[in-house]
């Protein structure tokens, strides 16, 4: 069977109120077009053609060159969208799904369903349309019925008599037409309604007129939920997550708090991993085995080993090995490579950097475009110094190498393996192997100086508890 499908993307989104297009906002960290697109792909349609209007360049921009466009001018309605694509229509055999442009929760199963009960009809069925039960139907088209049960027609929740809009069975706008019909009814439809628009809804009711007829399936409301405004957006949001958290949890990922947890469609993450609550998760993230992520973490587009503690941290674009530490309150900015067995504490922040294996800066250190060699001790306070004020370049700090707290390493600066930094240095200059390098000026004690300050102020000197004593 030769499968297309249309998809109506030309709307101009006025109750979102935004200048994004509605189908170009995401759900779940992927625009609503593109799940509508990797639903089709996924349930064997290749060949899309999306109906696009003024905002056809975020469209474009979204789904690239593997589909097909067709411009909309005028937004005239849903018929008069899906007539501008009758030029690759026309000589088509086969089928043609129709979908909105703006319905993430599509999937390829629903869609699946649909071709499969079309397939299941005689030849004198001309369509398949996906309902669904809603408990509020208001705004829906709704399904009318014939006697013998199968579809009549459809109304426009505008166009219904009181008693119609009692009824609960809605059009989903989702469609499989036999594509011959589908162009033959469509040069049928016409404008008379409350909003002078085409409908393709109309089409159902000429090709049941036809003599054809006209079947349903019937979808959970959630697969067919469509975005208008930004309620229905965070709605979809919300159901999107928890399917996507409940496929996690179904893998054996413990989950604490679903309701403050959201992680995005691309991520994975092993088994026996915990997520605590506040945490969120997203872009191509892989999170390994026996983690523990959270509380209040953010982890956007890394890779996290095996067996690694991430406590209230924000990890970006960065890859994390095995068994290591991190937080509460570290900041992994992009492009980090760091080995198994690291920690790094409480305000730590580390970027475009690379750190070998069981190094440690447990507390209060910037590591900037540095490379890091394996079990260096970063003291309390440790700053690279990586930028210029022009340029940004870092330090190269060798294996085992023991800073201590407070110091000030200077870009571009060696720190040759098994060296020391005394505490409280600033370093410009190579630090060789095996040595102790002291950046700093040599402390002079001055013997009684207090005393003699308060002689010279004509007083005797009295210590403080003395003082308080005296009180
Ligand atoms: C449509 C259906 C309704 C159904 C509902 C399900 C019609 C007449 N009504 O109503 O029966 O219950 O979807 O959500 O079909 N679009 C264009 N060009 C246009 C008009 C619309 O491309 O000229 C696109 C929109 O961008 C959108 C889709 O078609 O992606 C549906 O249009 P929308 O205005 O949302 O239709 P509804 O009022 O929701
Ligand atoms: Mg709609």
């Amino acid at each position: 069977m030769e499968i297309c499908a249309v998809v109506m993307a030309a709307g101009k989104s006025t109750r979102m109120k935004s200048k994004i297009s509605k189908v170009a906002h995401q759900v779940s960290g992927k625009p609503i077009i593109q799940w509508v697109a990797d639903a089709l792909f996924e349930a064997g349609c290749s060949e899309q053609v999306y109906v696009v209007g003024e905002q056809q360049e975020q469209i474009r921009s979204i789904l690239g060159e593997n589909v097909i466009y067709v411009l909309q001018e005028e937004q005239r309605g849903t018929g008069h969208a899906v007539m501008q694509a009758s030029g690759f229509l026309e000589g088509r055999l086969g089928v043609t799904i129709v979908l909105p442009g703006d319905c993430p929760m599509v999937s390829a199963d629903t869609i699946k369903r649909a071709l499969a009960a079309y397939e299941a009809e005689g030849d004198d069925c001309a369509a398949m349309i996906i309902t669904a039960v809603a408990d509020d139907p208001t705004g829906y088209g709704r399904v009318l019925r014939d006697s013998d049960g199968s579809v009549d027609r459809i109304i426009e929740h505008r166009d219904c008599t009181e008693e119609e809009l009692k009824i609960k069975e809605i059009n989903s706008s989702m469609y499989v037409f036999r594509t011959p019909l589908l162009i033959s009814a469509l040069g049928r439809i016409g404008a008379n309604n409350s909003q002078s628009e085409y409908y393709l809804t109309d089409t159902i009711g000429i090709l049941k007129k036809d003599g054809y007829r006209i079947g349903a399936v019937i979808c959970d409301i959630d697969d067919t939920r469509g975005v208008n405004d930004c309620i229905q957006l965070s709605q979809v949001q919300a159901i999107m997550n928890r399917r996507i958290l409940e496929n996690h949890m179904r893998n054996g990922v413990q989950i604490v708090d679903p309701a403050s947890t959201w992680i995005h469609s691309a991520v994975r993450i092993a088994s026996d991993t915990v997520i605590l609550p506040g945490t969120t998760l997203v872009g191509d993230t892989v999170i390994g085995s026996d983690c523990i992520i959270g509380e209040n973490t953010r982890i956007d587009g890394s890779v996290i080993g095996d067996g690694t503690v991430i406590d209230c941290s924000v990890v970006t674009r960065s890859v994390i090995g095995s068994d290591c530490r991190i937080g509460p309150f570290s900041h992994i900015r992009p492009d980090c490579n760091i080995a198994d067995h690291v920690t790094l504490g409480a305000y730590v922040e580390v970027k475009s950097s690379d750190i070998g294996e069981y190094t440690r800066a447990r507390h209060l250190t910037y590591i900037g475009d540095s490379s890091v060699g394996k079990n260096v001790n970063f003291g309390c306070g440790t700053v690279t110094c990586n930028f210029d004020g022009q340029d940004k370049a870092g330090c190269t700090i060798e294996d085992n190498v023991f800073i201590g707290g407070n110091s000030n390493i200077v870009s571009s600066v060696v720190l040759g393996r098994d060296s020391y930094i005394a505490a409280g240095s600033t370093i410009t200059s190579d630090v060789p192997a095996l040595s102790l390098g002291i950046g700093r000026s040599q402390q002079v004690n001055k013997a009684d100086w207090v005393s003699e300050k308060s002689r010279m102020r004509g007083e005797n000197y009295i210590r403080l508890d003395d003082k308080r004593s005296e009180v």
